[in-house]
């Protein structure tokens, strides 16, 4: 079953080229790292408008801090599995144009993706919103649970987009244009529930792109996608990656 629909997909990557890549907490979770809405998803544990939103860090930076640390410490020891090398080793092969990523978790680049957007910023660095004074993860790991910023003493805010923020607006306009010049958005482990990513797939199926999906259960797109796998991201993407030849 699974093989006639990698084979399936294998086609559409050959046949509509060039693809890009969209990912979500879904190409993660095989590293360890919960995803957001799946049963045992992040959310399902933690209220996001009560950790996850711009007001509730500046409300009560210490509480968001008590969330995110529990995170980065996850983060800190989590790899990358099959599914981020199998991308990277697309990339190096000339199959993959880029990867987007709403993924803040740096594994898309330790797995050696180098055309990379990160619409929803990373841990890579947290910034003092009083100062701008940006400290990079290992720093702000040391001090944890409620990292204070080295030059002027606030609690630093992790570059991650929370709900209520705008996306950095280089990323959301590099990932807008790689969509719309996809001849196929490959969405793997996304509910593609959040805007304005997942309007994403959209900017492609409007500019004559296609859409397929590999994601363990279904997305508001399904319908609109040319195909949909329903399985793990790691053992899906490794099957495509043995299934496409060496190079277009
Ligand atoms: N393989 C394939 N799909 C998987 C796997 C896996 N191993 N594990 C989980 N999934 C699927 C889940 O079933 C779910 O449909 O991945 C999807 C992940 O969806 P979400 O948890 O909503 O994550 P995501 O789409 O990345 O969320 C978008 O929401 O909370 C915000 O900022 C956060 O970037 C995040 C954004």
């Amino acid at each position: 079953m699974l093989g006639m629909s990698v084979e399936r997909l294998a086609e559409l990557v050959v046949a509509r080229r060039p693809c890009v890549v969209l990912t979500g907490a879904g190409i993660s979770t095989e590293s360890g790292i919960p995803d957001f809405r799946s049963p045992t998803g992040v959310w399902a544990q933690y209220d996001p408008m009560e950790y996850a939103t711009i007001d509730a860090f500046l409300e009560d930076p210490v509480k968001v801090w008590d969330f995110y640390g529990k995170r980065l410490a996850l983060l800190d020891d989590a790899q990358p599995n099959d599914g981020h090398r199998s991308l990277a080793e697309l990339e190096d092969r000339g199959w993959v144009r880029a990867v987007v990523t709403q993924n803040i978790d740096r594994l898309h680049e330790r797995a050696g993706s180098r055309a990379l957007v990160e619409v929803h910023g990373s841990i890579r660095t947290s910034s003092c919103l009083a100062c701008g004074t940006v400290v990079p993860f290992a720093e702000v790991v040391a001090l944890l649970p409620v990292p204070a910023c080295p030059s002027c003493g606030r609690i630093l805010k992790p570059d991650v987009v929370m709900f209520g923020e705008l996306l950095p607006e280089a990323a959301i306009e590099r990932a807008t244009q790689l969509a719309a010049a996809a001849g196929v958005l490959l969405v793997v482990g996304s509910s593609l529930e959040v805007y304005p990513v997942a309007g994403l797939p959209l900017e492609t199926l409007a500019a004559g792109g296609s859409l397929a999906i590999v994601n363990r259960g279904s997305t508001p797109l399904d319908a609109r996608a040319s195909v949909t796998i329903d399985g793990g991201a790691g053992e899906v993407l490794r099957a495509l990656a043995d299934a496409l030849p060496e190079r277009p």
